[in-house]
C-alpha cells in the first residue's frame, strides 16, 4: 500500500475532515483507511437512545406493507455492513455510510447508514414479509412500541471473533449484538408479559449476516499470526462453532426462526482484484476458496443444529452461490458492468474507498458492485427474492424462507 504517496495524503485529509470532530482513535496503522469496513478499538455494549447523531435522524421510511398482513410479527437482524441501516452512524468509527452518493437510490434519496446506493437484502425481506423497514438499534428511541416490529443490530465492521475489525474506531461486535437483543427481549418481558413476549419472539424471523470481517479485517491480514496458526479449515470450523454457540443462546431465549446467510464472494470485489493485480478482472481464487469453505462449514453446522433443536426452523443461504450465478449470467440479469465499482478511485476502483458523489457512475443498476467491497441495489434484490422464494436460483438449504415460514412451529 502506498502509504505515503500524495494521494494518500489527501485522501487522510479529506477523511479526517469528512469525519469531524469525533472522538476517533487515531489508526496505529494507515493502511486500514483503505478498508470501508473497518472498526473498533473498543467496543463498549451501547444502549439506546443516543443523543449524539450527526446525521439527520431520519429512520427508514416505512413502505406500505405489500402484503395484507405481516407474515411474522417482528424481524430481528444481527450483522456486519451487509445488512447495518445505521447503527454505525452513532459510533467513532471510519465506517460509515452516512454521505453522498452512499443512499442516493433509496426511497429517500438520503444516506442512512446503509453501505449502498439502495436497499440492502433485509429492506427487500422486510417488504415480502408484510413489515415495514427495519429500524437501527442506535437510532430509534429504545421504547417498545420502537421495537416492536423489529430491530436491526447490525455494525459495519463486525466479525464473528472479537477483535476482527478492531482497528479503526468502534463497531459493536458479533457477541455484543446478541447481548443487545437479550436486553431487548427483557424489555419485551417487562412490558407484556413472558407469555405474549415468547410467543412474539418464537414467531419472529432473526436473520444472522456476518463473517466477512473475519477475512478482510483478519485471516487475510495475518493478524496474532493466524495463518501460521490455522489453515483456512480450522479457522472455520472455528468460527462457525462461534456462531452455532450464539445461534443456541438466542434459541434459549425462545428463537425459533433463524435464516444464517451465508458470505458473498469477495475473492471477486473491487478491492481485491485491484489488490492482487488480476488480470481481466479474474476472481481472486485463493480468497474464494476460504470463502466457499467458509460457506461449506456453515451449512453443515446448521444441518447439524436442526437435528439438535427439532422445534427450531433453522436455514443457510449461500450467498456465494447466489452472487456466482448472478456474475456468471450477468447479461441475462441486466449487468454488463462485473468487476469495476460504481463508485471508488483506482483499477476496478478499488483502490480508495467511495468518499464523494463525484467518485461514482452515472447509473448503479447495470453494476453488480457499488463500492470496493458492497453490492448494488439490484443485487441485493436478486440475492434477497433468492433467500425468499429461490426465484431466480436455489441458495437456501434445506428450504427457502417462505417455504421455512409455511412450516407449522413443530
Ligand atoms: C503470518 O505471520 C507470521 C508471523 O509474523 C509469519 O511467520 C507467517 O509466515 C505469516 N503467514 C503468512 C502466510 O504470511
Ligand atoms: C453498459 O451499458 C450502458 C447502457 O446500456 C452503456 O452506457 C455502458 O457504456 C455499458 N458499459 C460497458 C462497460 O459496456
Ligand atoms: C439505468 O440503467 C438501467 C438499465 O440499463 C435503465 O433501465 C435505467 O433507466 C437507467 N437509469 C437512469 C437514471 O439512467
Amino acid at each position: 500500500m502506498p502509504t505515503n504517496s500524495p494521494v494518500f495524503l489527501l485522501f487522510l485529509l479529506i477523511s479526517t475532515i469528512f469525519l469531524q470532530a469525533r472522538a476517533l482513535e487515531y489508526p496505529q496503522e494507515l493502511d486500514y483507511f483503505f478498508y470501508p469496513n473497518i472498526i473498533g478499538i473498543k467496543s463498549p455494549t451501547i444502549s439506546p437512545p443516543q443523543s449524539t447523531s450527526f446525521i439527520s435522524p431520519s429512520p427508514s421510511p416505512s413502505p406500505p406493507p405489500s402484503t395484507s398482513f405481516p407474515l411474522v410479527p417482528a424481524f430481528f437482524i444481527v450483522g456486519d455492513s451487509s445488512v447495518d441501516c445505521g447503527n454505525n452512524n452513532f459510533l467513532g468509527t471510519f465506517a460509515r455510510a452516512d454521505r453522498p452518493p452512499y443512499g442516493r437510490d433509496f426511497d429517500t434519496h438520503r444516506p442512512t447508514g446503509r453501505f449502498c446506493n439502495g436497499r440492502i437484502p433485509v429492506d427487500y425481506l422486510a417488504l415480502h414479509l408484510g413489515l415495514p423497514f427495519v429500524p437501527s438499534y442506535l437510532g430509534q428511541t429504545g421504547t417498545v412500541e420502537d421495537m416492536i416490529h423489529g430491530v436491526n443490530y447490525a455494525s459495519a465492521g463486525a466479525g464473528i471473533i472479537f477483535s476482527s475489525g478492531s482497528e479503526l474506531g468502534e463497531h459493536i461486535s458479533f457477541t455484543q449484538q446478541i447481548q443487545q437483543v437479550t436486553d431487548t427481549f427483557q424489555q419485551f418481558i417487562l412490558n407484556m408479559g413472558e407469555e405474549v413476549a415468547n410467543d412474539l419472539i418464537s414467531n419472529s424471523l432473526f436473520y444472522i449476516s456476518i463473517g466477512t470481517n473475519d477475512y478482510i479485517h483478519y485471516y487475510l491480514r495475518n493478524v496474532s499470526s493466524v495463518q501460521s496458526l490455522y489453515l483456512p479449515w480450522s479457522f472455520n470450523q472455528f468460527l462457525a462453532s462461534t456462531v452455532k454457540e450464539e445461534i443456541k443462546n438466542l434459541y434459549n431465549a425462545n428463537v425459533r426462526r433463524v435464516v444464517l446467510m451465508g458470505l458473498a464472494p469477495i475473492g471477486c470485489a473491487p478491492h481485491y482484484l485491484w489488490q492482487y493485480s488480476s488480470k481481466n478482472g479474474e476472481c481472486v481464487e485463493e480468497i474464494n476458496d476460504m470463502i466457499m469453505e467458509f460457506n461449506f462449514a456453515m451449512r453443515y453446522m446448521i444441518e447439524a443444529l436442526s437435528e439438535e433443536l427439532p422445534d427450531a426452523n433453522i436455514i443457510f443461504c449461500d450467498a456465494f452461490e447466489g452472487s456466482m450465478d448472478i456474475i456468471k449470467n450477468h447479461e441475462r440479469y441486466g449487468f454488463n458492468v462485473t468487476t469495476d465499482a460504481c463508485c471508488g478511485l483506482g483499477k476496478y476502483k478499488g483502490w480508495i474507498m467511495c468518499m464523494s458523489p463525484e467518485m461514482a457512475c452515472r447509473n448503479a443498476s447495470n453494476h453488480l458492485w457499488w463500492d470496493q467491497f458492497h453490492p448494488t441495489d439490484a443485487v441485493n434484490a436478486i440475492l434477497a427474492d433468492n433467500v425468499w422464494s429461490s426465484r431466480h436460483t436455489k441458495m437456501c438449504y434445506p428450504m427457502n424462507l417462505q417455504e421455512m415460514l409455511a412450516r407449522k412451529a413443530r
